[in-house]
This record gives C-alpha cells, structure tokens and sequence, in this order.
C-alpha cells in the first residue's frame, strides 16, 4: 500500500495504537481521543475531529474535536452530504482540500460560529467492512503546508483503527445494555425494582442489608420521601430465606383505621355488616415470607398494640373470632417522618417504636449520592428511551452539570420523573437543561410570570442566586460572600431570613 521507505515514527506510532487498541480498556472515548491525537501529530494538523454517523438520523455527529475550539466544535453535527465531513460520509471517499476557499462543498458555518477559520483539510472514512461509520477530519497544516498523498494514505489507517474500536466498543455496550435491559425485565416481571446504586453511601447500606438479610429481626427503614426506602425492603426480602415466598406490602397510611385492621389480620364471616365471608389478612398472606409496612408513622393508635403482640409472638386474632392464628413473618417498616417526634407526641406507642426499631437503617438523601445521580439518570434515560422509542443518545454535559447541582428534594422519585418528562419533551440528540424542568429553575420562571408581588419574586431570586452560589463553593460562608460581593455577617442572615437549607 506505502510506496517508497515506511517513516519509522509513523510506523511505531501504530503499533503502539495496535497494543493499545487490543489491551484491556474501558473507556472507548480515551482511546479515541489517544487515536486521534496520534493522528493529529502525525500529519502535523493544527485541529482534527472525529465525527461518529448515526443511522437513524443520518447524521454526522462531533465525538472528539481536538485543537483551540475542540469543546464548541462538538455541540454541532452535519447531514449526509454536509461539508466535506458529509461528502465523505456520502461518497465513503477520502478528500485532500488544500484551498477549502475555491472548494464549493465546504462548509463554512461551524468555523464561523466558534471562531475558527480553515485552509485545508484532509478527511477520510472510517470503514467497518467497507462501510462507512464516521469521518476523521484533520484541518490545516502547521506552518501553512499543504497535506500530500501520503498524509492521506496514513490517516485512512489510522482511521480502520479507530473503526475497529468503535465496533469492539458498540457491541460491548449493546451486549451490557441488553444484559441490564433483560435483568430489569425479569425483576419487573417478578413484581420487583431494579435496584441502582453504586455510591460509597448506597455500597454500605447494601453490606448492612447483607448482614440483616440472614436473620429474621425486624427492619426499620428511615429516610426522606422517594430516596427508595421500599426498594431497601425488597433487596432485605430478595436477599433473605424468604425470596422465594411472597413480599406483602401494606400502606399504613391509604386505608381507613376500619379497613385496616380487617386488611391487616383478616375478618372470620358476619364480623361486620359487609362480612359475608372469611377472609385473610395480610399477615397470613405474607405467612412463611415478608411483610412490608409502610408509613408505619401513619398506623392508628388503636391497631398499635394489636401490632405489637404480632411483633412480639406472631399472633393475632382474625376481626371477629377469638382463636389465635400464628405466622411465620418477617417484618419490615418504613417511614419518612420523624418517627420519634410522634413517639415523643403520644402518637406512636414508645414500645412499638423499640420492637420495630431493632435494625433502623437510614437511607441517604440523593442530593449526598453524587455517583447514584448520574447512574440513575443513565438507567431511567435507557428505560424511558425504549418505551418511547426515541433516538436520544445521553444528556449533554451542561445537563449533566445541571442534574449534579440540583439539591433533589424528592430524591430518586423526583430523578425519575425529571428524566421521564425530559425524554418526552427532547426534540434533539441530547437533553438540554431546558428539558429537565426542575423547581430550581420553575421558581425562577413563576418569578417572571408576575403572579407574585414584586417583593416576592426579588425574593425568590435572592434565594435562588445564594442557594447556587453556596452550592458552587461548597456551602463555605465566606468563600460565597466574596463571590457575591457581600460582607459574610449579611450573608448569614440572608440565609437566615430566606430559609436556605444545605
Ligand atoms: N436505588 C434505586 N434504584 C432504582 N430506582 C430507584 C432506587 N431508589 C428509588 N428508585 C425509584 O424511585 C421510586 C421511589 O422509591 P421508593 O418508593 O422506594 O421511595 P420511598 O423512600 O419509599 O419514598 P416514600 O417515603 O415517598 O414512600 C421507586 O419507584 C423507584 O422507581
Ligand atoms: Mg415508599
């Protein structure tokens, strides 16, 4: 293929892509850039991209761009046929332009928009048996040379290369995801959440749930609403003895004191007026496995003893009979309120409160999760992509930027709906921070609306304006103050007076 003598720079530098591309890497994007930049030093380019097709949208799409405007670069893509990148997809054909000036395919705007201007480019296809896959683009030359045959010749190799990476790297993902997909079916089938977690946080409840799983000790579970206190029940049922018989799930808090009661043991026929047969309680139905309560806060005064005598013998009497039945039952309760003000109230019976309160296991807000907020974000995007068959491929970084900064007061609850709702209204291949209509964000929009009174609303702006400045500089007073041009004591109160929480 190379005429005349092989350069031995250029020759070592694939041989070392070769090892690189064959050894054990994670990271697809870190190759590809390494690829790229070989390239880009080789031909002596002062800029390059590597732009990814996407068969549904028939578009070229920046994955890396490299060189002064490297990051604006990769916010744009191109049709088939756009710019010389899209002929080259088009025609699946290298290109040398050394006068892109007097070259009627090239396409100016990107340049234009970010501030760059080009004089040459040398672009070739990236083939995977002979087809196209994507474009890599070298632009200009450093000291204004022009890019010659074999420029053209070695950056098509180096082009096969970073093809031959991205198959490995796009059926290793399509494997994982398939995998991930088919668990969440099978789990979901079965009644089950697919739990996601793999922050520090989460990683050290899972050990304790591990450890409590194996025994039969009554679990009470703590945490803010929707920080996915029920799925912490589930992975302690899953995990125990007990998996294979069933998890019954009481809301303490959706019945009528009337009906509870009769849900929670049964009812033997004629014990009330609409009584017209026996019937079993959850208790008996979650015999041999699991019982989940939840908002246990919420359970009537007057069912508590009778739930304190389950607890502590396993028995109880049917509304309406006098024999005792006993079960075999695992109890799990959870509640996101301050159980023990309620205990401390006379709402909750303090005997109970201990009984239940054997293994208390305190689930962490997501706002202190950092990890578990990209994954999770990740796993509702792959879910809600596929149920609405729409062709987004991620969040864009100021999205990601966003999602990490958000405080999250309704934790993984609040997560999932956002990427649900965003996924619905994304119209691009990204989704923007526009998308994920966040109560950070709303606030200052109702703000403009005008519903409010103007002291209102400067409020809400001051309160908004601190809170995000706190949160860049890691909820230290004085750094904040100097960043907002205001003395630290006035700041104090500022946060005092408006009510800004961490
Ligand atoms: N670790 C997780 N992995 C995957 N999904 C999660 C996780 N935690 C929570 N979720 C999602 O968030 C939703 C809310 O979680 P869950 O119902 O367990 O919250 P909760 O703590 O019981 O809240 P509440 O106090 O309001 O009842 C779940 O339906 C689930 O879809
Ligand atoms: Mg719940």
């Amino acid at each position: 293929m190379f005429k005349g003598p092989i350069d031995p720079q250029k020759f070592e530098t694939l041989i070392e892509l070769n090892v690189l591309i064959n050894s054990d890497y994670s990271e697809p994007r870190t190759l590809l850039t390494r690829i790229l930049e070989s390239a880009t030093r080789l031909t002596e380019g002062e800029a390059s991209s590597l732009l990814l097709a996407n068969k549904e949208t028939d578009r070229l799409y920046f994955e890396i761009a490299l060189g002064t405007k490297g990051a604006d670069v990769q916010k744009f893509s191109l049709a088939r046929g756009e710019g010389i990148a899209g002929w080259v997809y088009e025609h699946n054909r290298s290109l040398v332009v050394n006068d892109v000036a007097s070259d009627p395919r090239f396409f100016g705007e990107i340049g234009k928009k970010v501030g760059f201007t080009t004089s040459r480019i040398l672009a070739v296809p990236m083939r995977i048996r002979d087809e196209c896959v994507g474009v890599i683009e070298i632009i200009n030359r450093v000291n204004g040379k022009d890019f010659v045959e074999d420029d053209r010749q070695w950056l098509e190799v180096f082009a096969n290369q970073a093809a031959l990476t991205i198959q490995n790297a796009r059926s290793f993902e399509k494997a994982r995801d398939e995998i991930i997909r088919l668990q969440d079916q099978i789990v979901t089938d079965r009644g089950y959440h697919t739990f996601v977690g793999s922050s520090p946080a989460i990683q050290e409840k899972l050990d304790l749930v591990a450890r409590v799983a194996k025994t039969d000790s009554s679990v009470l579970i703590l945490g803010e609403s929707g920080v996915g206190k029920e799925l912490f029940a589930e992975q302690i049922h899953l995990q125990s003895r007990r998996a294979d018989q069933p998890l019954i799930r009481v809301n303490c808090a959706a019945l009528p004191e009337s009906l509870l009661e009769s849900e929670l043991f049964g009812h033997v026929k004629g014990a009330f007026t609409d009584a017209s047969t026996d019937r079993r309680g959850r208790f008996e139905l979650a015999d041999r496995g699991t019982i989940f309560l939840d908002e246990i806060a919420e359970l009537p005064l007057s069912i508590q003893a009778k739930m304190l005598r389950v607890i502590q013998q396993r028995t109880f009497e049917k509304l309406g009979s006098s024999d005792p039945v006993t079960v075999d039952v695992r109890i799990i309760a959870a509640t996101n309120r301050d159980i023990e003000q309620a205990v401390a109230s006379g709402a909750f019976r303090s005997d109970l409160y201990y009984r239940l309160n054997v293994l208390p296991l305190h689930i962490p807000p997501l706002r202190t999760r950092q990890e578990d907020i990209m994954e999770l974000a990740q796993f509702f995007l792959q879910r809600f992509k596929r149920e609405t068959n729409k062709p987004i491929r991620g969040f864009s970084d100021d999205a990601m930027e966003t999602l990490l900064s958000y405080s999250w007061p309704g934790n993984v609850r609040e997560l999932e709906n956002a990427v649900e709702r965003a996924v619905v209204i994304c119209q691009t291949d990204y989704i923007a921070p526009s998308d994920l209509v966040l109560k950070d964000t709303d606030s200052i929009a109702d703000a403009r609306t005008g519903d409010r009174t103007l002291k209102e609303s400067v409020n809400m702006f001051k309160r908004h304006c601190i809170a995000n400045a706190l949160r860049t500089n890691g909820w230290n007073q004085t750094e904040t103050a100097k960043k907002l041009d205001i003395q630290r004591t006035y700041l104090s109160r500022l946060i005092k007076d408006l009510d800004i929480t961490k």
